[in-house]
């Protein structure tokens, strides 16, 4: 068994002076690093029914399809603005300092499907949050938000309350 915090480099001052960057690019040239990872995303999920996972770009994007995969459904996109080619809805949400906002094909969830939300880290939730919105906005019920790590120092799970949330590892 590896210790995948071990697969995880540490970067001081990226992008900017003050954050300590988490970069899991050594996990993801590992193909031992990332099948353990992914087998301990699943198992988070336990037995829990999923209809379709939502993953964030971009780094959302590595172990979200992967999980979709492993969990025999399909994947959704959730991109920055003006990237989806079909009909979208958007959500916008508050950075540090500013906006940004996400958005989702308006087809990508039917009315009651059990989502599973990933992204890479939960930092302070701002993105986490958009993509419940958009999901619900759909119709759709969350059914676990489910990280790689969670900067617990930040708080993001408060902005997550109301789901239930998950991490491998914990900073
Ligand atoms: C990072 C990270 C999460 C988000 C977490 O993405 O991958 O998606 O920030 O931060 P939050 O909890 O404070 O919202 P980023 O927006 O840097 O883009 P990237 O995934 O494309 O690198
Ligand atoms: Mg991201």
């Amino acid at each position: 068994m590896l210790d995948l915090e071990d697969y995880i480099r540490i970067i001081p001052d990226f992008p900017k002076q003050g954050i300590v960057f988490k970069d899991i690019t050594p996990l993801l040239s590992s193909p031992e690093a990332t099948a353990q990872c992914l087998k301990e995303l699943v198992q988070l999920v336990k037995a829990k029914k999923i209809d379709k996972v939502v993953g964030v770009e971009s780094r959302g994007f590595f172990f979200g399809t992967l999980l979709a995969q492993a969990l025999g459904v399909g994947f959704v996109p959730v991109r920055k603005p003006g990237k989806l080619p079909f009909t979208t809805i958007k959500q916008p949400y508050e950075l540090e300092y500013g906006w940004d906002a996400l958005e989702i094909h308006e087809d990508a969830i039917a009315k009651g499907d059990k989502v599973l939300v990933h992204d890479d880290v939960l930092a302070t939730g701002g993105t986490a949050k958009a993509v419940c919105q958009l999901v619900e906005k759909l119709g759709g019920e969350i059914v676990q938000c489910n990280f790689i790590m969670q900067l617990d120092f930040l708080d993001g799970k408060d902005k997550l309350r109301k789901y239930p949330v998950a991490s491998i590892l914990n900073y």
